[in-house]
């Protein structure tokens, strides 16, 4: 174990710094063998969280795992994880990761519980978010179609179902049938299989039901016993619903805001907050992306760093880093240090940019503007730097990277006014340098 994580507080958080997808499961697999529960605070399965195993079987091969709603911290078999009031639960999905974990011999038995306050995604969810979508036309989201937006609606409009219903069917049913007739009023008539789904979730209540907890009190009487909290955020800065590119954004808070109110955890008890940061900028679903990378480049960039969603397969839109990005999200959560990930991809490229600051009509912009036809015609300063040719991605001391990554690493830290604790080199859990 490394001294970085060994110095870490006793509640920390991990966030998204930008729109998503910035590599936080893989920091969470590894920081999490010193912690002893490891919470979900907000999103659901919108999320896609990849982590690389070495294969039991043959320990020169890594197995890929994508988990939408099983905390990051799975793995390490002393951690209890917990999905939080915050998140927006599809059942079925949870029991099939679930089941897959238990395929590879990771027992799940009362390590995965789920709070009683989380709202149920259900089928109707998932029509409804491709209806609206298609309502939107022109303007859609671009959403990943899990039923996320629906659901927090629900939540927010308060005819949400929530786990602790699980508990008495006859509550689940009469509120599932009012809510799909309010529906059927609003949308007009939908294809649906009510009594399919309620018999579904019938069937998997017995499986659900022991996993119920109160987990505000859970995790709240946990740290005060002295015990490790890790909380994974999902989705990104950029996607949240106050602070994101507004509409182009997701249905919750993804900022630490959403940790505290997904957690029940209380703001005074946070330690380290750590926002992960690609060492460029990805964004999958529309939006305004001043930094994107139209071109050959971009492409390059995508295939060199695999960036696909791990939730929906779309190629993910590349583009340079962007300091102004990252220090309105540095100011947005605090972050006490930032884990730059993908350093590795960015090899071989001669000359790298990174947006400095936004001009609009010629004047600069103070912060990161709320208006998007303002963010769509930014002019934007870059920084040009020399790039490196060497593969870093088998360096494991900072001192040994190149002198031009260092510098670019120093620079990012410089723009963005946070540390650089730790940077990723490539997927595997080895594949980190602890500055
Ligand atoms: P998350 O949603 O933030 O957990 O990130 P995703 O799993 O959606 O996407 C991050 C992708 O980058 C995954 O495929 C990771 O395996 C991969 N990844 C994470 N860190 C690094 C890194 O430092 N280098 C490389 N090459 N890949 C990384
Ligand atoms: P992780 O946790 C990247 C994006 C979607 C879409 C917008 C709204 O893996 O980083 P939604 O389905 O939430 O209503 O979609 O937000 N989005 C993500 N993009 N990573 C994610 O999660 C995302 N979660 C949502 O692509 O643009
Ligand atoms: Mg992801």
């Amino acid at each position: 174990m490394n001294t970085y994580t060994k110095s870490l507080g006793q509640i920390v958080t991990v966030l998204g710094a930008q729109w998503g997808d910035e590599g936080k499961g893989k920091l969470i697999d590894i920081i999490s063998e010193q912690y002893d529960i490891i919470a979900r605070a907000a999103g659901g399965a919108n999320a896609g969280h990849t982590i690389y195993i070495k294969d039991p079987a043959d320990t020169s091969k890594q197995l890929k795992f994508i988990f939408h709603l099983i905390p990051s911290g799975i793995f390490n078999e002393n951690t209890v994880c917990v999905i939080g009031n915050g998140v927006v639960l599809e059942l079925p999905t949870l029991l099939e990761e679930i089941d897959l974990l238990e395929k590879h011999g990771v027992k799940t038995d009362s390590r995965i519980f789920i709070s009683d306050r989380a709202h149920l995604v259900l089928q109707y969810h998932k029509i409804i978010d491709g209806i609206q979508e298609e309502m939107k036309g022109k303007s859609k989201v671009g959403t990943t179609m899990r039923g996320i937006g629906p659901c927090y609606t629900d939540k927010v409009r308060r005819n949400g179902i929530r786990v602790h219903d699980m508990k008495d069917f006859a509550v689940l049913e009469e509120k599932y049938r009012a809510n799909l007739a309010m529906f059927k009023k609003m949308y007009g008539d939908f294809d649906h299989d009510a009594d399919a789904e309620l018999a579904e979730l019938k069937k998997i209540s017995e499986r659900v039901v022991p996993m119920i907890i109160e987990s505000a009190h859970y995790l709240n009487e946990a740290a005060k016993e002295g015990r490790k909290v890790l909380i994974e955020g999902a989705n990104g800065a950029l996607l949240d619903i106050d602070h994101g590119t507004y509409p182009f954004v997701t249905s919750s808070n993804s900022s630490v805001a959403g940790v505290i109110s997904g957690t029940g955890m209380p703001a005074t008890k946070l330690n380290n907050v750590i926002g992960i940061m690609k060492a460029y900028t990805t964004r999958v679903g529309a939006g305004p992306f001043p930094t994107e990378l139209d071109d050959e480049l971009g492409e390059k960039i995508r295939e060199t760093g695999g960036e696909y969603g791990a939730t929906t397969a779309r190629p993910r839109r590349c583009g340079w880093f962007d300091a102004v990005v990252g220090k309105y999200s540095t100011m947005i959560n605090g972050y006490t240090e930032i884990n730059l990930t993908k350093l590795d991809v960015l090899s071989g490229i001669t000359t790298l940019k990174i947006a400095t600051s936004y001009k609009h009509n010629g004047k600069p912009l103070a912060s990161f503007p709320a208006n998007l036809d303002i963010l769509k015609n930014v002019e934007i300063e870059y920084l040009e730097m020399p790039g490196w040719t060497e593969d870093i991605s088998k360096i494991r001391n900072y001192d040994d990277l190149p002198e031009n990554a260092r510098k670019y690493v120093e620079k990012l830290e410089e723009l963005i006014d946070c540390k650089i604790a730790s940077i990723g080199v490539g997927v595997a859990r080895e594949d980190m340098i602890f500055k």
